[in-house]
Formats: C-alpha cells, sequence, structure tokens
C-alpha cells in the first residue's frame, strides 16, 4: 500500500451493500449482510441465480438468526438485478464473489468502478489474487481490495482484508470497521502475498496430508481423524501460536522452543516435497473413495453448519465470562 494514499477523511455510513456473483460464497455474503442489517442487492448473470439465491438464503436464514442476526433484519429484503451496473448503482461497499480467473476479475473490477458510486469500496472474496493484479484498470484503485472469507461466510467469522500497491489505508480501514458491523471478525494483512495467509497455512498442511497418503503412512480417514480429534480442536479455540505456548507449561513459548524446538525444525527439514502429481491425486481420490463414496454431502454439510452454529454460540457465551 502506498503511504501517500492515506487520507483520515471521515466516510458517510455504510448501508448499501452489492454482492456481486451468488454462487457458494456470495450467497452466504447476502445471508451475512441481510443479518446484520444492511440493505443487500447481489447480481448473477446464471440462468434461475435469482431463485437459487432466495431459496438458499430462506435455507440459511435459522442459523443467521441462531448467531444473532440484528432487530429487523429480514431476507425478504434482499434485492436482485440482472444488470451488474444497475445492483452497483446505490452502493457504498461491493462484494465481488464471482469466478476466480485474473481475466474476470480485472473485467468485472474496471465495470464496477465505473458503475458504483465514487465513495464505494470494491472487495474482492478473491482466495488468493492478490488486489495489485487487477486494480490498475480502475479509474479510482484506491478503493479496491481483498476481503477474502472462509466458507460458509455467514458462519466462518474471519475476513482476510488486503489493499494492494493502490490501495488506501482508509480504505482499508473502512473495510474493517464493516466486516466488523457485518459481525465478523476481519485481520489486516501487512504485505500481500498469493493465497494471502490462511490459504497458505491451509495449503501446507494439505501438503503434508496429500504426501502421507500419497506414500501410504496414513489414509484420508486417519488424517481427517487425526485432526478433528486433536490439533483441530485446539486450533479452534486459540490458533497455532497460544496452542504451542501453553505446550511449554510455564515457561511458555520460550522453554517450548529450547525444549521442543529442534525437533520441530527437525520435522521441517523432513517434510515431503510434494507436487499435485497425477499419481498423488489418484493416492487421495482412491482413499477418499474408500471413506466417503457413499455419503451424502448435503447431511455432512448440514452436521457441519449445525456443530459450527454450536460452537460459535458457546465461544460467544464464554468469551463474555472474562476469565
Ligand atoms: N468456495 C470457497 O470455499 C471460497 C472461499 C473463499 C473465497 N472464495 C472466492 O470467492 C469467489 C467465488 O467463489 P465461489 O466458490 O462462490 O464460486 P461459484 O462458482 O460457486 O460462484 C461464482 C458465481 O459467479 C457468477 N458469475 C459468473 N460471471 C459473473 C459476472 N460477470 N457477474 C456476476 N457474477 C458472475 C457465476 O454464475 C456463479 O454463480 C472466488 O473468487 C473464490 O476464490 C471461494
Amino acid at each position: 500500500m502506498h503511504p501517500s494514499l492515506d487520507n483520515t477523511a471521515q466516510r458517510a455510513p455504510i448501508r448499501d451493500v452489492a454482492v456481486i456473483g451468488t454462487g457458494v460464497i456470495g450467497t452466504s455474503w447476502c445471508t451475512c449482510f441481510l443479518a446484520h442489517g444492511f440493505r443487500v442487492t447481489a447480481t448473477d448473470p446464471a440462468p434461475g441465480a435469482e431463485q437459487r439465491l432466495r431459496e438458499q438464503v430462506a435455507r440459511q436464514w435459522p442459523d443467521a438468526l441462531a448467531l444473532g442476526a440484528v432487530k429487523g433484519s429480514d431476507p425478504a429484503q434482499l434485492e436482485f438485478r440482472t444488470n451488474a451496473r444497475e445492483a452497483v448503482a446505490q452502493a457504498d461497499f461491493v462484494q465481488e464473489s464471482g469466478p476466480e480467473r485474473l481475466e474476470f476479475k480485472r473485467e468485472v473490477f474496471a465495470l464496477l468502478d465505473e458503475a458504483a458510486p465514487a465513495h464505494a469500496i470494491l472487495a474482492s472474496s478473491s482466495s488468493g489474487i492478490p488486489a495489485s493484479e487487477f486494480q490498475a484498470a480502475c479509474s479510482r484503485p484506491e478503493r479496491v481490495l481483498i476481503g477474502h472469507p472462509f466458507n460458509p461466510p455467514h458462519l466462518i467469522p474471519l475476513v482476510e482484508v488486503v489493499g494492494g500497491r493502490l490501495t488506501s489505508a482508509q480504505a482499508v480501514r473502512a473495510a474493517l470497521a464493516f466486516y466488523q458491523a457485518a459481525g465478523r471478525k476481519p485481520i489486516a494483512l501487512h504485505k500481500e502475498l498469493k493465497g494471502f495467509v490462511t490459504n497458505r497455512l491451509q495449503a501446507a498442511l494439505w501438503r503434508e496430508a496429500y504426501g502421507l497418503v500419497h506414500a501410504g503412512v496414513a489414509t484420508v480417514e486417519d488424517i481427517d481423524a487425526a485432526i478433528a480429534n486433536g490439533p483441530g480442536l485446539r486450533w479452534a479455540i486459540r490458533g497455532p501460536f497460544t496452542t504451542q505456548s501453553l505446550s511449554g507449561g510455564e515457561g511458555g513459548l520460550r522453554h517450548l522452543l529450547d525444549h521442543l524446538g529442534p525437533p520441530m525444525d527437525g520435522y521441517w527439514q523432513d517434510l515431503l516435497p510434494t507436487r499435485l502429481t497425477e499419481e498423488v491425486k489418484r493416492a487421495v481420490l482412491d482413499s477418499a473413495e474408500q471413506q466417503m463414496g457413499d455419503w451424502d454431502w448435503a447431511s455432512v454439510a448440514r452436521e457441519r453448519d449445525r456443530l459450527l452454529v454450536a460452537l460459535l454460540q458457546l465461544k460467544a457465551q464464554q468469551a463474555g465470562r472474562g476469565d
């Protein structure tokens, strides 16, 4: 981000949000923004998109209510336009959630920049394309940034916010404040990097997991069980660094590193240099098929969402206890 682009002028409050693309992520964003009292206008050129969106938002609404939707919020207030220019004409904040292709992001951001009001923040849900790669085509690139959610964004609170070379610090601050108002827990990244922070962390874990299945050390089922019954439980509570510090007892992270740092460095040197070759894919797909071949994915997703809601409610209650 360019420091000269900082500007501390006050912004008007964000009330109107436009969601561009109503696939998996855009739909869940609509639920999230509606539940937090924003006026939402969505657009998607796919045939039948409006009906699918409305049905899906209605299905997600009970979970949004369980997590504390604001008084008076109503999924029926969702507006839909087939024309993207019309969808963003009144927007204070635009959440782009279309296909993950650089050419698409360049074209759609040029259009959003032309059609949205000058004060609107233009955010992309991109999982890994830095804003610097598509903001240059905009006449006001300082308001273009990444607001990267995790699936499904109406339940998972994390949003990674990161600007490109031409993004202003003011736009980043406004986006952070907006996501907080939408009940999210945003983090601001200090540098742009492909995959941002969290997808890089996930990719590191998946690389080793794919390598271990390929090497015949463990099955897909073993690895899922290991993470879900082991470190995953702790990570959901405090994250990897606090978890590691707790393993150091009273000496905390410093003692842990003196004691278990050298073996950790040894594992780092020994990690498998896995690439996603056809052979690795086949090994993982064969192992996954044995475990998951007959699963009903809709019910797996419902079960995940039910437990996520319960966990988020518990975390919110416990956070209020102050111990
Ligand atoms: N799926 C995930 O887990 C996940 C998580 C975080 C971020 N993301 C990011 O979110 C974005 C959307 O991903 P998704 O998984 O929802 O994809 P998706 O394929 O489910 O949805 C994309 C939608 O964009 C629509 N679209 C195509 N052209 C369009 C246009 N010109 N204008 C408006 N809409 C258009 C499509 O019809 C489709 O409904 C991507 O950038 C992706 O990297 C995805």
